[in-house]
């Protein structure tokens, strides 16, 4: 059955892969993001190849005060929603952890914006008892590492925010599924030193619509992830401290 998703942080190249796995089955879209010429692009492109409708507007999730108007906008667009998928953040590299000014960007992006804009989300959701919530967090939010943790600060947060809204919304019958992408080739990871097993954000965008139709309410994408996650989270602190990870 066809329903109207919403993407926050459409123009990043895991939610075009998630957008355009909703659209091959069928569901209309409601992009949003910062860059409102590129989302423009996205909605014909999607429009065309599957016959969907695609709405779209701008979006930034560290402006919380612009997100109840949102909100309400897209609502009068679409009338209805079946879900929305949080896909937006920012990396932002090592110096955030030598400069507040761009760790506090960071924890705006992966972690206080996502927290503002699913509350107004969930308070929808609850009471029509029906619907999705997907949250694409992180590997990195499972153990804090010297090369990034500013940013496995904010998502291992956001991690931890779903789980607490998904034991809330449960009695409602809202799903609330936390993704934990591992590395996957996309501007955020572009240049960056050390990756290994790779995914392409379509296969992942793909991943991620197929979890609606499973039970699963953390998923590690690709799923070997879990394993390795496995592994990392249980090396003792005495040694992890001295790993150069
Ligand atoms: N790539 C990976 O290996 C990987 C691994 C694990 C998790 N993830 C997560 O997967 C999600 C998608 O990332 P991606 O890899 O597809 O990266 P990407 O292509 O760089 O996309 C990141 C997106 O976030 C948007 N964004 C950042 N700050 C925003 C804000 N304040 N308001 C609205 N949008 C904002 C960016 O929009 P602008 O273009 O306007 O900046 C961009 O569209 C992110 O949450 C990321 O943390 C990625």
């Amino acid at each position: 059955m066809s329903g109207n998703v919403l993407i926050l942080g459409a123009t990043s190249a895991i939610a075009r892969g998630t957008a355009t796995a909703f659209a091959a089955r069928g569901d209309n879209l409601y992009l949003a993001s910062r860059d409102l010429e590129e989302l423009k692009r996205i909605a014909a492109d999607l429009q065309i190849r599957y016959g969907v409708k695609v709405a779209y507007s701008l979006f930034d999730a560290a402006a919380t005060d612009t997100h109840t108007a949102f909100f309400a906008g897209v609502l009068n667009e679409v009338q209805e929603l079946t879900g929305v998928v949080v896909a937006f953040g920012l990396l932002g590299g090592q110096q955030a952890a030598r400069e507040f000014g761009l760790a506090e960007k960071i924890i705006a992006s992966n972690f206080t914006g996502a927290v503002s804009i699913l509350s107004i989300c969930a308070n929808y959701f609850e009471p029509l008892k029906r619907g999705f919530i997907i949250g694409i967090t992180s590997v990195a939010g499972d153990r804090g590492r010297q090369s990034n943790y500013v940013y496995g600060a904010a998502k291992g947060a956001f991690s931890l925010y779903l789980q607490g809204l998904r034991n809330r919304l449960f009695a409602s019958g809202v799903r609330v599924i936390t993704i934990k992408p591992g590395f996957v080739d996309t501007a955020m990871t572009f240049g960056l030193p050390g990756l290994f097993l790779v995914a392409s954000p379509q296969t992942i965008g793909k991943q991620i619509v197929k979890t609606l139709s499973k039970a699963a309410d953390i998923v590690y994408l690709p799923g070997f992830w879990r394993y390795i996650m496995l592994i990392i989270k249980h090396i003792p602190e005495p040694i992890f401290k001295r790993l150069k990870m």
